[in-house]
């Protein structure tokens, strides 16, 4: 049966609907995870949820510690993780506000620990990363969003910048030009990582600007925040969607 994960980003403190019961701040190899990680339960299913930004001082996205925080959850017993980030939108359709399941990246971070491979197993580790998203655990999204009636982009490229300021509008045109359709600065090595320690591993990306050059006005941190607020609802009410899909199928 999947026990279920979610990492949320800038704006997701709290799940709504999830009460938490506990927290756990593991010692993991490599520190503590960004904040404690919140155990609660929906639907009688125990669901684990961490804010990777931390609190209540804000993690810059290149100096969270995504392996303590993938080392932690795969260690609570979680085999499916949903990722939710925010994300500024390249492409036409990924307007302000649009909730979108990407199903490609790519990683234009740099200098991040971004593996568990310290090369001690003695076997080199290539995970196949061709599809970086678990398909399953994608399409049950998608599911849930078509069954809610939820509006949502079903495929993109997920461009992942390394932070913290935000692109120039040329670097935005390079990324277009590259096919990237959403950016944001922490989808990865968190996506890498839970395969690397094979967990299932989709993401939620909420659009919450246009990105660099594609909009007259300044990208503004609290319009920012005002749709990540707004969206933070129907994003809860997918991911309370699938926990009950899994338990009424018997996932
Ligand atoms: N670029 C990168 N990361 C982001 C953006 C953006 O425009 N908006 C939210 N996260």
């Amino acid at each position: 049966m999947s026990t279920f994960g979610i990492v949320g980003g800038t704006g997701l403190d709290q799940l709504q609907g999830l009460h938490s019961q506990q927290s756990h701040l593991p010692d993991t190899p490599f520190g503590k995870p960004s904040r404690p990680i919140q155990e609660g339960s929906w639907h009688g299913r125990t669901v684990y949820f961490l804010q990777r930004h931390g609190a209540p001082l804000a993690i810059p996205p290149h100096k969270i510690n995504y392996r303590a925080n993938m080392w932690a959850m795969k260690h609570l017993g979680v085999t499916d993780l949903v990722a939710i980030n925010a994300v500024g939108g390249i492409s036409a359709e990924a307007t302000t506000g649009a909730l979108v399941i990407p199903n490609q990246l790519i990683d234009y971070t740099w200098g991040r620990e971004h593996t568990i491979d310290d090369g001690s197993s003695g076997e080199l580790q290539h995970i196949d990363f061709t599809e970086p998203y678990d398909a399953e655990l994608r399409k049950a999204l998608l599911a849930v969003a078509t069954a809610q009636d939820i509006p949502h982009i079903a495929s993109a490229t997920h461009a992942v910048t390394q932070g913290p300021r935000l692109e120039t509008a040329a670097e935005i045109h390079r990324l277009e030009k590259d096919g990237c359709d959403i950016v944001g600065m922490t989808g990865m090595p968190e996506a890498a990582l839970a395969r690397e320690l094979k967990m299932a591993y989709a993401a939620i990306c909420m659009v919450v600007n246009p990105a660099a050059g594609r909009s007259d006005e300044p990208i503004s941190l609290d319009a920012m925040r005002d749709t990540l607020k707004q969206k933070s609802l129907v994003v809860a009410q997918l991911l309370n969607g699938l926990v009950r899909a899994a338990t009424s199928g018997g996932r």
